[in-house]
C-alpha cells in the first residue's frame, strides 16, 4: 500500500529548509513564478541544480516553453514574497521589486541570492515534474535567510 501523503508531508517537514521563489518567464517575457522548497544543489561540475514543480502549479507549463529559471533565496524580510508566491495564479509581481536576468527569469530584488538556470533536463516525478538546470550565472547579495520547517516559518536565532 502507498504510503500516507498527509503522513509524508509531516514527516518531512522535520527536514527545516530555506525558502526560495522560483521564477521563469514566457515569450512576451511575462514573469512566472512560485514559492519553492524542493530546489537542491546537484553537481559543482558541471554546475547543475534542480527544482520541483507541481503539475497542478499555474506556472508549470511556463517552465516547460521557456526551458530558463532563475531561483530567488529569500531573506527573513521576505515572508510575504513566500506567502504571495504561494497563492496560485493571479498577478504576483504587482508592487513587487525585480529585474529580468539574463535569461530573462525575474530576479526578485531584495533576495539574499540568484541562481540563474537553463534547462538541460526534465524527469518524471510523481505528480510533480524534476527540472534539471545548468547554472549559468550567480550571485549573493548577503543578508539572513527565511526558514520553513513543520509548515511555519522561522529564522535563525
Ligand atoms: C514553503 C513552501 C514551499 C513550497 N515548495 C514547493 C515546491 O518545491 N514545488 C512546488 O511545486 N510547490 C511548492 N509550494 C507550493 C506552491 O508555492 C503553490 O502551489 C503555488 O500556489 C503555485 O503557484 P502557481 O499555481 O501560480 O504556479 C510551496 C509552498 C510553500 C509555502
Amino acid at each position: 500500500m502507498a504510503f500516507d501523503a498527509r503522513e509524508l508531508r509531516r514527516v518531512m517537514g522535520h527536514f527545516c529548509t530555506g525558502v526560495t521563489v522560483i521564477t521563469t518567464r514566457d515569450e512576451a517575457g511575462r514573469p512566472y513564478g512560485l514559492t519553492a522548497n524542493a530546489v537542491t544543489s546537484v553537481s559543482l561540475t558541471p554546475p547543475l541544480l534542480l527544482v520541483c514543480v507541481d503539475r497542478k502549479a499555474e506556472s508549470h507549463a511556463h517552465f516547460f516553453a521557456s526551458k530558463v529559471f532563475a531561483v530567488n533565496i529569500l531573506c527573513e524580510a521576505q515572508e510575504h514574497l513566500s506567502r504571495r508566491f504561494a497563492v496560485s495564479g493571479g498577478d504576483k509581481f504587482a508592487d513587487v521589486a525585480w529585474r529580468p536576468g539574463g535569461l530573462g527569469a525575474p530576479l526578485l530584488e531584495g533576495a539574499l541570492a540568484h541562481v540563474e538556470c537553463r534547462i538541460v533536463e526534465t524527469f518524471e516525478g510523481g505528480d510533480h515534474v524534476i527540472h534539471l538546470g545548468e547554472v549559468e550565472h550567480a550571485e549573493i547579495h548577503g543578508g539572513r535567510p527565511l526558514l520553513f520547517y513543520q509548515g511555519q516559518y522561522g529564522r535563525l536565532p
